[in-house]
């Protein structure tokens, strides 16, 4: 049991980072919903926005585009998706991601993962459950479990590699029919009368073409300059936080 608890300062920092990680992926969800409302009313720098008549190859419609297909972006995708809906995920590499972040979920998150559909994403990944944290201090220690009595066994946090359960939503996002994923680079947000419309971006190999959908969701991090074309953020976000 004992070699289930995370341990150590280590340990720590790795789960508040997930949790950070986490709690930057829903700030950008929720800050998506600002930005629609706040587009309407008003006035943001033009950069990184073209108008529809720009010289790109126009690609077939969608319902909806996603940008970028971390964890944020696939799970949307996935959702959407499942739903029926036409999805265009583009993302920048489909390589697995190189970096440490999110390394534990804790349980909350395994429930949320389990409500969209997508807990066999922490399967064959080498994740390690998660019941609780050692802290130690001056010479001695204290345990803390996570409270999962009333749930199921498998209900547990986990840790695991990034890279590796990034992999997985994506996989589980190309398994669906009305779902396309693709490596490709946006460039631009394609506009018509201050209307988002679609994105312009080069695929692999710098073909620069246009989609378009009813509905487009920016998912590439927090130092995405397409969102900086339509908002002014003012949360001054640490560099390596997420
Ligand atoms: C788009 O078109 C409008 C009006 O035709 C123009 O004012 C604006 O500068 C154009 N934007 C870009 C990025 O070309
Ligand atoms: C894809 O969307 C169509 C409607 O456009 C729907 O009939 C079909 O069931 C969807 N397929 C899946 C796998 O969701
Ligand atoms: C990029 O787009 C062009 C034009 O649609 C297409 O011919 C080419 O195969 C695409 N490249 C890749 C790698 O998908």
């Amino acid at each position: 049991m004992a070699e289930q608890y995370m341990v150590g300062v280590g340990g720590v920092i790795a789960s508040l980072l997930g949790f950070v990680f986490l709690y930057c992926n829903s700030l950008i969800r929720f800050r998506g919903l600002r930005k629609l409302n706040r587009a309407a009313s008003m006035e943001f720098p033009k950069k990184n926005s073209v108008n529809k008549t720009g010289k790109s190859e126009g690609v077939a419609t969608a319902d909806i585009i996603i940008v970028g297909a971390g964890v944020a972006g696939a799970a949307l995708a996935y959702s959407l998706g499942k739903d029926g809906r036409r999805v265009r995920v583009i993302e920048r590499d489909l390589n697995a991601p190189n970096r440490m972040a999110g390394e534990s979920l804790i349980p909350g998150g395994y429930l949320k993962l389990i409500e969209l559909g997508l807990e066999d994403c922490v399967d064959e990944i080498d994740a390690q459950r998660l019941l609780g944290y050692t802290l130690y201090k001056d010479g001695k220690e204290a345990h803390v479990s996570f409270p999962l009595e009333k749930f199921q066994s498998h209900v547990a946090g986990r840790t695991f590699h990034n890279g590796r359960f990034v992999q997985r939503l994506r996989k589980k996002v190309a398994s669906l029919h009305n779902v396309s994923l693709e490596q490709g680079t946006v460039t631009s947000l394609i506009k018509e009368n201050g209307i988002v419309k679609g994105v312009q971006y080069k695929n692999e190999s710098g073909q620069v073409l246009a989609a378009y959908a009813s509905l487009t969701i920016i998912c590439d991090g927090c130092f995405s300059n397409l969102r900086r074309c339509l908002c002014y953020p003012k949360v001054k976000m640490l560099r390596n936080s997420c």
